[in-house]
């Protein structure tokens, strides 16, 4: 099949930024639903999905759209809301690897802040275009609320005094950036620094609350989609599919959340995902979404489909899917594909990865919660300790009693100090912790990178003395 301009897919959008910047609740005011204050502690905890149907984004965009007249060609948008929590780089970083453009949300109350500014590296080493929400607008002293209007009729009606501080705080915002490097402008003051034909990346205040400002950043993602990445959301038949989360639903045992890019999905597919045991192979048996607007980490009614094309986010049911890692790649066995091809395609990264440790025959089991996260932990380790901290193993997921028996092996070993578990973002068995004890392996557990370090570096340092 040929790609066609008359063809593209949804682009994927992902939303960044720090903690409690808005981000979910900027989703919430586009689906009109009520996500964000149904979660634990009010963070997000993990990647979420929602498909918006490009009805929903032409009357979302209607107001402003009377005056811009785009032309809205994308069939619809995907967004994937990411946690800003910082224990989350895993899933900011798989959330910008997915994506094809990006709104980092700012608090303007606050400015650009750690995590910010972590998302920010993040989308330029990826070179993913993307836009600057400079949410709660509506915070500035005497905001009048002009609920869901275009954003430069928001601040007509607003007073003098309001408009100043708005100005300040936007130019803060700037003035931050361009210490990071990043030229930027309100979208609308940009002249020849327009987004479309420069480097400059345009600022859109926001109210997630109110809703001001809403259309105009919708707007702008379907207009940077369409022309700076046409070529790219061409649709194309190959399967290009990836592995969101993996979770137990009630009356569906374990299901996998994916994200079809290309291609097609269907039931009745082989399809051969990755684990850290090797390669499965299973029949897919349903293939659910939540209706258009709902979001996929929310327990819904769920759409059945015999078929889906990308982009979409898709949960796929299917047996013997307990094992299978997020962030990695889906394939399915075609009529004239050789199974084992196939399978050895699924697990070249982890493969790759598991070759990187052969070298190491003492050192500690490094153990995380995703391949995207335990990359992530062998990297800092390897390179950002001093001195590096050896791995002879790794695993995934929760810490079991035979992992305990892996490790343990360096006590017999003469290396007593790797009998040591470096845990990040996983759970520890009951059972699994008493045999440690019993069988002197420490555990060392954070949900923050860098305390491992200090965790086993305190250790060794006690051990010298
Ligand atoms: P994490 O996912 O945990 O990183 O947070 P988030 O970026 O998704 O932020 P969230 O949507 O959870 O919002 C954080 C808090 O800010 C909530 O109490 C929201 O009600 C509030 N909030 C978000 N956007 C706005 C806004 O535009 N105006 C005002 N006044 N409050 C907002
Ligand atoms: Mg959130
Ligand atoms: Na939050």
């Amino acid at each position: 099949e040929a790609r066609s301009p008359d063809d593209l897919r949804c682009p994927i959008v992902v939303i960044m930024g720090h903690v409690d910047t808005g981000k979910t609740k900027l989703l919430d005011k586009i689906r009109k639903t009520n996500v964000q204050e149904g979660e634990a502690g009010g963070i997000t905890q993990q990647i979420g999905a929602t498909y918006f149907e490009k009805k929903t984004l032409e009357t979302q965009t209607a107001r402003l759209n009377a005056t811009e007249k785009v032309e809205l060609k994308v069939p619809g948008m995907l967004v994937i809301d990411t946690p800003g929590h910082e224990s989350f780089t895993n899933l900011r970083s798989r959330g910008s690897s997915l994506c094809d453009v990006a709104i980092l949300v700012v608090d303007l109350m606050h400015g650009l802040e750690q995590q910010t500014i972590e998302s920010l590296t993040m989308l330029r080493k990826r070179g993913v275009p993307f836009v600057v929400a400079l949410n709660k607008v509506d915070r500035c002293y005497g905001w009048k609320t002009a609920k869901d209007t275009p954003i430069r009729e928001a601040l007509k009606g607003q007073d003098e005094g309001t408009l100043m501080e708005f100005r300040s705080r936007a130019t803060d915002a700037k003035v931050q950036l361009q210490e990071q490097g990043v030229n930027s402008n309100l979208y609308w003051e940009m002249g020849d620094d327009d987004w479309s034909n420069s480097d400059f990346i345009p600022l859109v205040p926001t109210s997630a609350v109110t809703g001001e400002g809403v259309q105009d950043v919708l707007l702008l993602l379907c207009q940077m989609a369409q022309k700076k990445l046409e070529e790219k959301l061409m649709w194309h038949a190959n399967l290009q599919c990836t592995v969101l989360e993996v979770k137990a639903i009630d009356g569906l045992g374990m299901t996998v959340d994916v994200l079809v890019v290309n291609g097609h999905l269907k039931e009745g597919d082989r399809a051969v995902f990755c684990t850290l045991d090797g390669p499965i192979v299973t029949e897919i048996r349903g293939l659910l979404t939540p209706p258009p607007s709902r979001e996929m980490r929310i327990k819904s009614e769920y759409i059945h489909h015999k078929s889906v094309k990308g982009a979409l986010g898709v949960k796929v049911i299917g047996n013997n899917l307990d094992k299978v890692m997020a962030g990695t790649p889906v394939m399915v066995v075609g009529p004239d594909d050789e199974e084992e091809d196939i399978k050895a395609e699924v697990m070249s990264d982890l493969t790759k990865l598991k070759g990187k440790l052969s070298t190491e025959k003492a050192g500690v089991l490094v153990q995380a919660s995703t391949l995207g996260a335990l990359e992530a932990l062998l990297q800092f380790l390897r390179e950002d300790t001093k001195p590096p901290i050896p791995v002879s193993a790794i695993g995934i997921g929760t810490i079991h009693k035979r992992d305990i028996t892996k490790i343990s092996i360096m006590n017999e070993k003469g290396h007593p100090e790797y009998a040591t578990v470096l845990a990040f973002d996983v759970d520890v068995e009951r059972e699994a912790r008493e045999y440690a004890q019993e069988m002197n392996v420490r555990i060392m557990t954070a949900d923050i990178i860098y305390h491992l370090f200090d965790q086993f570096t305190r250790f060794m340092d006690e051990l010298k003395q």
